[in-house]
């Protein structure tokens, strides 16, 4: 998605992240080193690291590593690395969240059929009520409701309020990001099915006006078909029907929350990769937090970014490589004999990277 041209030798910056999340990342810049030698590698400083060696938890060397890479691979931020989070987003634009939602066998399911899964969400990254926006009731009085069931805000009381923004040109970019998926996937057999989960029927200007601008965009793509839900309503199907889903696309709060849920269905935040593309840069990354109740125990789960390291060799060009690396992760599952804690096995987030490694070919 979005490939343009890449420095060669490629050159990625690396954001181990805050807490448990650089237990994942460095054994994961190993496996990917093994599989493209050619990649550069640069890890940047991070959070209280970064607060210690360079007085900043984001340092001007760490912007600029980012700026001179072709994407960045990233952890996760506990707090201290937020701000490095904030310019991967907003200062890169990287407008896309793509969050692949699929059972391998193996992967410790709650669900009675998990071989039903197998989706992808495309979340705003952007706008919706990121970055946080809030103020003062009393800021409220001169707002009507968009609801014809109006009501006063409540502007004597002490409270606060929180702004959601949608533009056009925001929502226009998730839609054709999320066609765009859905045409490459339907070239490998998927549907060409686009889902929209928003809430329409109570904020019309917001969501609604993405429901329009996501229809519009599916009609301009006669071979995808198109579905609408309210987004609770849409919750549901991620449990009951998920085989019904192929690209689902959401606002970014909405997508934020579903993405977590819908890790669950396949077995847990051990297992969800992402990717954040925008026009001129993309960063990857697990759905997963930085998981601070793991931090030092050696058995976070490495799946989830693993994943996303193959998701960034595709953004690369590594086609092979990225095959290669998700199929050893599958085949490691499949045979069940090393497994990570999360998912109901013993092995440690290093045994279980090691597993995969031999699996690779
Ligand atoms: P979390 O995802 O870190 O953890 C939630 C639960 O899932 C925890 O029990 C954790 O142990 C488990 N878990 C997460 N990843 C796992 C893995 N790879 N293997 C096994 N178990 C795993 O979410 P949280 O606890 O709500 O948040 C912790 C911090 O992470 C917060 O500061 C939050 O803001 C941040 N966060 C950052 C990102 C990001 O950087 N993109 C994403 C989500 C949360
Ligand atoms: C995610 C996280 C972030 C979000 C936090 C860390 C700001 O939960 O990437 O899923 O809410 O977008
Ligand atoms: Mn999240």
């Amino acid at each position: 998605m979005n490939r343009r041209s890449f420095q060669s030798p490629p050159n990625v910056c690396v954001v181990a992240g805050d807490d448990s999340a650089p237990e994942v990342v460095h054994p994961t810049v190993e496996v990917l080193r093994s599989l493209v030698p050619a990649i550069r590698f640069v890890e940047a400083p991070c959070g209280r690291e970064a607060q210690a060696r360079c007085g900043e938890a984001f340092p001007q060397q760490t912007r600029e590593a980012i700026d001179a890479a072709d994407c960045t691979l990233f952890g996760a931020s506990g707090g201290p690395s937020r701000p490095i989070l904030w310019y991967l987003r907003w200062g890169k634009l990287t407008h896309i969240n793509v969050r692949p939602v699929r059972w391998y066998p193996g992967y410790n399911s709650p669900m009675r059929y998990p071989e039903r899964i197998d989706y992808v969400i495309a979340r705003d990254n952007l706008e919706g009520m990121y970055p946080p926006r809030e103020g003062d009731v009393s800021e409220l009085a001169a707002l009507p409701s968009s609801s014809s069931w109006w009501q006063a805000p409540p502007v004597e009381e002490k409270g606060a309020y929180a702004v959601r923004i949608s533009t056009d040109r925001q929502m226009s970019k998730v839609a054709q990001a999320a066609c765009e998926l859905a045409l490459q996937r339907q070239q490998a057999g998927y549907p060409g099915r686009v889902t929209l989960g928003a809430k329409y029927s109570i904020q019309p200007r917001t969501d609604g006006r993405f429901r329009e601008i996501v229809r519009e965009t599916v009609k301009q793509h006669p071979t995808l078909s198109y579905q609408e839900f309210l987004v609770d309503d849409l919750a549901r199907r991620l449990v009951a029907v998920p085989e019904t889903l192929d690209v689902v696309v959401l606002g970014n709060e909405h997508g934020d929350i579903l993405a977590d849920a819908a890790s669950g269905t396949i077995g847990g935040l051990g297992l969800a990769p992402s990717a954040c593309y925008g026009d001129n840069y993309a960063y990857f990354e697990p759905v997963h937090g930085s998981a601070p109740d793991l931090v030092g125990k050696g058995i976070i789960n490495p799946t989830a970014m693993l994943l996303s390291g193959a998701m960034m060799l595709d953004y690369l060009g590594y086609t092979a490589q990225a095959r290669a690396l998700e199929l050893a992760v599958a085949q490691t599952y499949r045979e069940g004999r090393v497994l990570p804690v999360d998912q109901g096995g013993q092995a440690t987030t290093i045994e279980f990277v090691n597993a995969v490694k031999a699996r690779l070919r």
